[in-house]
């Protein structure tokens, strides 16, 4: 069982109260039509499923996937009580591969990555994997905490989440994407780092 396994059981009572507004920018981010087809990864315990199904018509679709199987199963819960409709798939971001998007034709048109540049092991190669998904003309979004240096709370942050909020996450995004934006959200001492959201848009 991995870290984030047993994270999953006390990580909506520990965390989930730093990040709703957060979850609210980055879906109003993500500028999402009836028929939008959307990529959250990492969707964890499934976090921001309600702020994207809200944009969401009926005919719009959301896959969330995660290396972490205790995440999923409380995202799946979570969805099976809201009776959301959400493809879960399990597997490690950089494995994600265009046969396990069927359900929305092995491409999507948003991408969300929502705490997960920080978190992945292979932060370069994740975002190329990921990105590869993306349709061209489509948006991508990314939500995370850099702080230039760590203070008491950014360690207890990087320890808690196993990540590294020094690193200058919107790279990848801003070296690949046109109309790039980046923009600092609410911050709050819990973060640890100021809270910051991109977006860039994949050449048609
Ligand atoms: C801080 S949590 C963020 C989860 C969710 N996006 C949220 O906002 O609550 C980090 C998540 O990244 C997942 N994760 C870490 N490395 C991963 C990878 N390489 N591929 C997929 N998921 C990964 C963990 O399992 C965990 O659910």
């Amino acid at each position: 069982m991995g870290y984030y396994d047993v994270f999953s059981w006390f990580y909506d009572a520990s965390v989930e109260q730093h990040y709703t507004e957060h979850r609210g920018l980055a879906a109003a981010a993500l500028d999402l039509g009836p028929n939008s087809r959307v990529l959250d990864v990492p969707c964890g315990t499934g976090g921001c499923f309600a702020a994207i199904l809200e944009g969401l018509g009926p005919d719009g679709t959301l896959v969330g996937a995660d290396a972490s199987k205790g995440m999923l199963a409380k995202a799946q819960k979570k969805a099976d009580a809201a009776e959301w409709s959400v493809d879960l798939v399990h597997v490690d971001g950089a494995a994600l591969s265009a046969d396990q998007l069927g359900s929305v034709g092995g491409s999507v048109d948003r991408l969300l990555i929502f705490l997960g540049m920080s978190a992945f092991d292979d932060m370069d190669g994740t975002f190329e994997s990921l990105w590869s998904l993306l349709e061209p003309g489509g948006l991508c979004v990314l939500v995370d905490v850099h702080t230039e240096e760590l203070g008491f709370q950014g360690r207890m942050v990087n320890l808690t989440a196993r990540a590294d909020i020094t690193r200058r996450f919107w790279e990848p995004l801003e070296k690949r994407a046109e109309s790039f934006t980046k923009t600092e959200m609410p911050s709050a001492p819990a973060h640890g780092g100021t809270m910051t959201l991109v977006t860039g848009r994949k050449p048609a």
